[in-house]
């Protein structure tokens, strides 16, 4: 985790190209949280509720999407704030054809048409979201790290770890086979949710201190998550973690097979 010499508490500070480089991580988060509290259920056309065996599931869902409302709400003022307007962004995310910054986890999977489906894609993609937040928690723009602090409670510490228990919950009142299936199905999609290694913007982001660890260091960070949680909900970790819907990731085998699990368990004895 890198940290920073220099700090920019106002908008008005921030110089044009910080501005530019945070934008396309702005879009690309509106994109989500705006998508994601239209889906689960803040329109007509969220149905997620509804599919919901039990209240508690219900309840869930209902602290859920106002945790995304606000997110994206959050988000809204961060772009306001920096001169950019993401109305179009969001509109195109809620009834589009065309959504340019959304990411392929959220466009080609169908995540939202069943129990199941939604919880084993939130435990997945929550998790992720909450990990790219602690990486943005030691921002040089000071409002942008605030709201990944908020960001990092509600998704890593809440939204992705109820959507374990569900999972769990689930494989063990008979639906295993299924929930394997649409863990396989998925992985590969969350995966590649952290950007590919060494790219022009991730060396941008790093520079300015938009965000303080590599895509490398987060996706390692959530493949260790997700292979101890994975087992804890009773199913498998893929046979080969490192493919991706989009590419390899090869380049994680040493984060993910390296003996930090052993140093700890040391120090608890
Ligand atoms: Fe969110
Ligand atoms: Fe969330």
């Amino acid at each position: 985790m890198r940290t920073f010499d220099f700090v920019y508490t106002q908008p008005d500070q921030l110089p044009d190209d910080y501005r530019e480089q945070l934008w396309k991580f702005l879009s690309i988060q509106t994109c989500i949280e705006g998508g994601m509290a239209d889906a689960t259920g803040i329109t007509a056309e969220g149905i997620n509720t509804y599919p919901m065996p039990a209240a508690k599931h219900r309840h869930f869902m209902a602290f859920k999407m106002a945790d995304e409302a606000d997110h994206a709400y959050g988000l809204f003022q961060l772009s306001k704030d920096i001169g950019k307007d993401p109305h179009q962004l969001l509109h195109q995310v809620r009834v589009g054809e065309i959504k340019d910054r959304a990411l392929d986890a959220f466009t080609q999977l169908d995540w939202n048409s069943s129990h199941l489906r939604f919880e084993v894609f939130a435990m997945l993609t929550e998790a992720a979201g909450g990990i790219a937040s602690t990486s943005a928690m030691g921002s040089t723009y000071v409002p942008w790290a605030m709201w990944n602090a908020r960001n990092f409670i509600d998704e890593g510490l809440t939204h992705s770890v109820l959507s374990m228990h569900n999972v769990r919950d689930l494989v063990e009142s008979g639906h295993r086979e299924e929930a394997q299936a649409l863990m396989d199905e998925m992985y590969p999609f969350a995966l590649d949710l952290f950007g590919a290694a060494n790219t022009k913007n991730e060396a941008a982001y790093l520079e300015f201190g938009i965000k303080t660890m590599t895509n490398t260091e987060c996706r390692v960070i959530w493949m260790r998550q997700m292979r101890e949680r994975i087992a804890i909900t009773g199913l498998n970790f893929p046979g080969d973690p490192y493919q991706g819907a989009r590419g390899r990731y090869d380049e994680c085998r040493e984060g993910l097979e390296s003996n930090w699990g052993a140093v700890r368990s040391d120090h608890a004895a």
